[in-house]
C-alpha cells in the first residue's frame, strides 16, 4: 500500500468519523417529534442509544430539581440497544413509529419490569404487579422503549382533600418547570412536567376529573383526555372504573395523536368498557383528521361567563383567530338543569367515586402478586403509622370517607341516577341542541363536565401569564367525538403556535 492509500484512507476514516459525529449534532433533542425521531432513525441519523442517552442526562441534569420521574427503568439503554438492533436488522417491529422511543408512564400504570409502580405511595413500593397494563402492551408491541415511571399526586389525590399537586410521599413535590412557585397541577403531574422539560417527548397520564387536562394546561404541553373506555384501564390503579381513562400527554397534537393510536382498543382485561368504545374509533385511525383547516364550520361552544376570570385578553386574541379560521362560536350558553347539573359535579359525584374507590381499589389491590397492603383499610393503616411527618400533615380524609362505604346502596344509585340525568338532560341537551362540535374553557374549566359523563377532552397551550406560568385551552365533546377534537385542536394549534420550552432552570 502506497503513503498516498494510507493517507487517504486515513483522511476518509477521520472524515466519516466526522460527519457521522456531525450527523448525531444536527439532529435536534430538544422539543423534538415522534416524526422527526422516526425520520432520523431511518436515515441512520440517530440511534435509540442515542436518544436514551440524552434523556437520561437531560433527567439527571433536570429532575433534582423538578422532581417529574419517580423511577428511571434500569434497562432502558439495553431495551434502547436491542431496538437499534432490531432496525439494524429490518425487523418488522421496526416499521412501526413509536419503535425505538422512550415513553413514560405515570406511577399508577403497571409495568411488569424493574420499576414499582405505586401511585406515589410509599405503601404499594416493592408490590409486585401480576402483568403489565393493558395500554403498557400495546406500547411494547409497537417497540416503544419504558423509560420510567411519571410522578404524580398520591394517590391520583384521592386520599386527602388538601394534597399538594405533585406530592407524593415517595418523592416530595414536584415543580413547574416553568415558575418554581407556580402550581405544576395534578394528579398526572410528572406526565406533564417531564414532557415540557425536554426529559422525554411522550408520556402517559390518567384522568378521572381534570387529572390530564390541568397539569397539561399549567405545563404548556398537549394532553388527551379520551373517552372513557377507549383506552384499557386493566393495571391502571384506580379511583372509578366509570370515570378513569388513559391518554397521552406530548408536545404536540401530532404527537398525541400518534400515541392515541397504539394505545386505543379493545383489551380483554377491561371489559365490556373497551369493546363497547372499540365502536368509536374510526377506521385508518386518528392522524387523517391532523387537517391544516380542521377548524372549518366547527361550532365551538362557550359556557356564559366561562372565560371572564383570566387573561381575557389572551383568549379574545385567540377567539379572533378561531374565527378566520372558518370556526363559528357560539357564546352565552347555559347547561339546563343547571341545579342538577351542579348537584351531580359537586356532591353527587363525590358520593359515586367514594364508594367506587374502596370497590375498585380492593379489587386491585387483591390481583397483586405481592403487596404488603391488600385492601383500603390496610393503606389507610400504613398511612397512619408512616413515619413521613408530611404524611400526618395532610391527612387522609378522602380515603377514610371512602372505607365508610358499603358498595352500591341506595345512596349511591340515588347519586348515579342524578349523574345519568345531569348528563343526558344538561351537557348532552345543550350540545346537540345547539349541535356544538366542541364546548371551550379556559385551562381544564370543563374537567367536571367531562368527567361525570366519561366525555373526551383535548388540552392545548394558549398562553403564558404575568409570571411566565402556562395556560392552555381545552375543547370537550360527546363521547366518540375524538375525530372532531383532533380536527380542532390541531387547527388551534398550528395557527396559534403558543408553546415553547422552559427555562433551564424554573424561575
Ligand atoms: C425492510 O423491510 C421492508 C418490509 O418489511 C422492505 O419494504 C424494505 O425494503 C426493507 N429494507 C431493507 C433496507 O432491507
Ligand atoms: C422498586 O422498589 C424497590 C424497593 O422495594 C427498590 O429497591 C427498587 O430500586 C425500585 N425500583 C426502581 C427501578 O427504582
Ligand atoms: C390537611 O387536612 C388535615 C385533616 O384532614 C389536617 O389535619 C391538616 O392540618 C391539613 N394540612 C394542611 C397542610 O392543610
Ligand atoms: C339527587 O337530585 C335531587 C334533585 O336535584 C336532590 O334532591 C338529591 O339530593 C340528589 N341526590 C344525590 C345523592 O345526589
Amino acid at each position: 500500500m502506497s503513503l498516498l492509500t494510507i493517507l487517504l484512507i486515513s483522511i476518509y476514516l477521520i472524515s466519516s468519523n466526522f460527519s457521522n459525529k456531525n450527523e448525531a449534532k444536527t439532529f435536534s433533542f430538544k422539543e423534538t417529534t415522534i416524526d422527526d425521531i422516526h425520520i432520523a432513525f431511518k436515515q441512520n441519523k440517530l440511534t435509540s442509544r442515542q436518544l436514551v442517552e440524552f434523556y437520561l442526562s437531560e433527567i439527571q441534569r433536570s429532575n433534582p430539581i423538578l422532581k417529574g420521574i419517580i423511577e428511571v427503568n434500569p434497562d432502558a439503554l439495553f431495551l434502547a440497544d436491542k431496538a437499534d438492533q432490531e432496525r439494524k436488522l429490518n425487523a418488522s417491529k421496526s416499521l412501526f413509529r413509536l419503535h425505538g422511543i422512550p415513553v413514560l408512564v405515570k406511577d399508577n400504570i403497571a409495568t411488569k419490569d424493574k420499576l414499582n409502580t405505586t401511585a406515589g405511595s410509599l405503601a404499594l413500593v416493592g408490590s409486585i404487579v401480576p402483568q403489565d397494563a393493558g395500554v403498557v402492551k400495546k406500547l411494547r408491541n409497537v417497540g416503544a422503549i419504558i423509560l420510567g415511571k411519571a410522578t404524580m399526586t398520591e394517590w391520583a389525590a384521592f386520599r386527602a382533600t388538601n394534597l399538594s399537586n405533585g406530592w407524593n410521599g415517595r418523592l416530595g413535590q414536584a415543580l413547574d418547570p416553568y415558575v418554581a412557585s407556580a402550581d405544576p397541577s395534578g394528579s398526572s403531574t410528572g406526565s406533564a412536567t417531564s414532557v415540557a422539560a425536554n426529559m422525554v417527548a411522550v408520556a402517559l397520564g390518567t384522568e378521572t376529573a381534570g387529572s390530564i387536562l390541568s397539569p397539561s394546561s399549567a405545563n404548556s404541553v398537549v394532553g388527551i383526555k379520551p373517552t372513557v373506555g377507549l383506552t384499557s384501564r386493566a393495571g391502571v390503579i384506580p379511583i372509578s372504573h366509570r370515570q378513569d381513562t388513559v391518554g397521552p400527554i406530548c408536545r404536540t397534537v401530532t404527537d398525541a395523536v400518534e400515541v392515541l393510536d397504539v394505545i386505543v382498543g379493545f383489551d380483554r382485561d377491561d371489559f365490556p368498557a373497551t369493546k363497547k368504545a372499540s365502536t368509536y374509533i374510526p377506521h385508518g385511525g386518528y392522524r387523517q383528521f391532523l387537517k391544516a383547516d380542521g377548524l372549518r364550520d366547527k361550532r365551538l361552544g362557550i359556557l356564559k361567563d366561562f372565560f371572564g376570570y383570566n387573561d381575557i385578553k389572551t383568549y379574545q386574541q385567540h377567539f379572533n383567530t378561531l374565527r378566520q379560521k372558518g370556526a363559528v362560536l357560539v357564546d352565552n350558553l347555559v347547561i339546563p338543569y343547571t341545579d342538577l347539573v351542579y348537584n351531580a359535579i359537586v356532591v353527587a359525584q363525590n358520593i359515586a367515586l367514594s364508594a367506587e374507590f374502596k370497590m375498585d381499589l380492593n379489587a386491585y389491590l387483591k390481583h397483586l402478586v405481592h403487596t404488603q397492603v391488600r385492601s383500603l383499610a390496610d393503606v389507610i393503616a400504613f398511612n397512619k403509622i408512616s413515619p413521613l411527618e408530611k404524611l400526618k400533615e395532610y391527612g387522609q380524609d378522602i380515603m377514610l370517607e371512602a372505607e365508610k362505604t358499603n358498595g352500591i346502596g341506595k345512596l349511591e344509585r340515588e347519586a348515579l341516577r342524578n349523574i345519568t340525568k345531569a348528563c343526558k338532560y344538561g351537557f348532552e341537551k345543550m350540545m346537540k341542541e345547539n349541535k356544538i362540535d366542541a364546548l371551550m374553557s379556559p385551562g381544564a374549566g370543563i374537567a367536571d363536565h367531562l368527567a361525570i359523563g366519561g366525555y373526551p377532552g383535548i388540552n392545548v397551550p394558549a398562553g403564558y401569564d404575568k409570571t411566565g406560568a402556562p395556560f392552555g385551552i381545552s375543547f370537550g365533546g360527546l363521547k366518540g367525538s375524538e375525530p372532531t377534537l383532533i380536527e380542532i385542536a390541531y387547527g388551534f394549534e398550528q395557527a396559534t403556535h403558543i408553546r415553547k420550552p422552559p427555562p433551564s432552570h424554573p424561575q
